[in-house]
């Protein structure tokens, strides 16, 4: 059978990354880190977009270098197209667009929350694909949806914040103990030597599948203020376990709506990706779920959680088969349908 090569790019916020993939697997996979918004505490749009500019030739070459092919070899350029930071979607955006005319080869534009979904398809030794249907729990420091998907091109948002993302709760909680950006995986750290159940945090009361996290954010912040006046030392000498008690929260909100989806769709199949699926707590959960309730879950590979490439080359690549190619007037978006 024939070899596709696909040459992907993703530049939808803080990281420049570039993937090369013959037919569903993955050749080299390269993430270039910004850490020039650690000190504001969150992403600069504008530092963003320069960095990305800076990066983005170096990171193609490496991810072509490493997959051990050249320009020539590609069959395709996948991009993102959206949602994100638009000075960012630009620079990747405009780079796939001209080399995809330089090259003579088709471009395909992606849906950055789809790829998070389809990463699942990616090939790789020891990881199941989920069959169609399943239901797809994306969480992230940008969105926090339950999607039910049909097929490659059929998805459909059943659930999704009314508020804060999942990501944004870990942040902001993190940033109310004092922990540098992004916090979410300090949180995790420090959680895996607390004990979840040393503090109580409510659960919001949102119908259906909806979520909302603002409420927790506020929650936090007035237990830690209060807490803090009675003994200044207070996160410091109970750092584990309030992060273990606030991560704990989280996941609770998280399988509350996750387990009516199922209950209400029929469908006991359930991936997670974005890159709060990076949390040990919800991996470890889940797996649980699969004895407890007989779902059976899918956990994405560490690398494909975080923002990357590899998971717009998937999509591309599935694209490519069916020769749905976007056209070179297609123009890049901050807020996207799905
Ligand atoms: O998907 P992603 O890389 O970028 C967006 O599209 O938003 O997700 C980034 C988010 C951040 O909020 C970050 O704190 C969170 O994922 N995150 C985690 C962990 N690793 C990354 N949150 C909790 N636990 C983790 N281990
Ligand atoms: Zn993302």
């Amino acid at each position: 059978s024939k070899k596709i090569y696909t040459l992907a790019i993703e530049s939808s916020c803080d990281d420049t990354s570039a993937a090369v993939l013959c037919n569903d697997k993955v050749l080299s996979n390269i993430v270039a880190r910004q850490s020039v918004h650690e000190e504001y505490g969150g992403v600069v749009p504008e530092l963003a977009s320069r960095a990305h500019q800076q990066n983005i030739v170096p990171v193609v070459d490496v991810a072509l270098k490493k997959a051990g092919i050249t320009k020539d070899d590609l069959h395709c350029i996948a991009f993102t197209q959206g949602p994100g930071l638009m000075g960012s979607l630009l620079v990747g955006g405009s780079f796939a667009k001209s080399l995809s005319q330089g090259l003579q080869i088709p471009l395909i534009a992606v849906n950055h929350m789809k790829a998070h979904i389809l990463a699942h398809f990616i090939q790789e030794e020891g990881f199941e694909k989920p069959k169609f249907p399943f239901l797809a729990m994306t969480i992230s420091g940008g969105h926090t949806q339950i999607v039910k998907v049909t097929s490659f091109f059929n998805m459909e948002i059943i659930g999704e914040t009314t508020d804060d993302a999942v990501g944004e709760a870990f942040d902001k909680s993190a940033k109310i103990l004092g922990l540098p950006y992004p916090g979410g995986p300090l949180i995790d750290k420090y959680a895996q030597e607390g004990n979840p159940k040393t503090y109580s945090f409510t659960k919001p009361k949102v119908d259906g599948l909806n979520f909302s996290f603002s409420g927790l954010k506020t929650q936090i912040l007035y237990f830690i203020q209060k807490n803090t006046a009675l003994n200044p030392n207070f996160v410091e000498e109970n750092k584990a376990d309030i992060c273990a008690s606030i991560q704990y929260t989280i996941i609770e909100i998280l399988m509350d709506k996750i387990k009516i989806a199922v209950k209400e769709t029929g469908i006991n199949q359930v991936a997670i990706g974005g890159g709060v699926s990076a949390n040990s707590g919800i991996r470890t959960t889940l797996k649980e779920a699969e004895k407890k309730y007989g779902w059976k879950t899918f956990i994405p590979k560490f690398e494909y959680t975080t923002d990357n490439a590899a998971m717009i080359g998937i999509v591309g690549y599935y694209n490519f088969l069916e020769n749905n190619f976007s056209d070179t007037s297609v123009v890049s978006k901050a807020r996207i349908e799905f």
